[in-house]
């Protein structure tokens, strides 16, 4: 049974290149990505592990904590860590888990053997606080994520987990907000008491809270 937004992070135990970690110990109180890519020494994955360590201040001021996954050995990894931080002017400065017998890779369902035989794809998991799984986004290995994106995903799951509203199409921090169609007007008026935009009954548009 494949893994659905809303179902419990799976948990496991495993190597990576900062030691070894209990995954929900590991995530604490805080946020977390989880993303796989299918192979150290690899272009597209180097791109991606580098820009991601450049943005990883941008994760640590929301309180997400990142963690890389591919079938590689440990050694692979550090070996290939100079080569990232060379290439993509980067310090590595979050683990990636080796999972050489695919444990973690089977357990989140990231090989996708017709796509790619053997190898874990792209996936990236958000996963709350509560270790519920919030967002899934799979990617071929052709690709490069846009962890931009990522970014902006956990703006609008932080903003909508602590407030009534929802986010419009390629909303960014600060914009404006929807107010959710299950709040009433008048309990609108007590949550947003300086009022919104109302374009249709159900579409209510309102100032960032927060
Ligand atoms: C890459 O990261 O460049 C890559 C990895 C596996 C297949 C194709 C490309």
């Amino acid at each position: 049974m494949s893994l659905q937004l809303g179902d419990e992070a799976p948990d496991f135990t495993a190597m990576t290149t900062e030691g070894e970690i209990r995954f929900h110990d590991w995530i604490g109180s805080s946020w977390a990505i989880l993303f796989s890519h299918p192979k150290d020494f690899t272009p597209v994955c180097t791109t991606e592990l580098g820009y991601l360590a450049n943005l990883k201040p941008e994760f640590d001021k929301r309180r997400v904590k990142i963690l890389g996954v591919s079938v590689d050995p440990l050694e692979s990894h550090k070996k290939w860590f100079k080569d990232i931080e060379e290439t993509q002017k980067c310090k590595m400065n979050y683990p990636v888990i080796a999972d050489p017998d695919r444990e973690v890779a089977d357990l989140y369902d990231m090989i996708h053997p017709k796509a790619l035989d053997s190898l874990t794809v792209r996936t990236v998991f958000v996963i709350g606080p509560d270790k519920k799984i919030k967002l899934m986004i799979t990617y071929p290995a052709s690709t490069g994520r846009n962890f931009d994106e990522i970014l902006r995903v956990v703006d609008s799951l932080q903003l909508t987990s602590a407030h009534q509203v929802a986010t419009p199409v390629n909303w960014k921090s600060g914009e404006d907000c929807i107010i959710v169609p299950s709040l009433s007007n008048d309990e609108a008026k007590k949550k947003f008491p300086k009022g919104w935009r109302e374009l249709k009954p159900y579409l209510r548009m309102v100032k960032q809270p927060g």
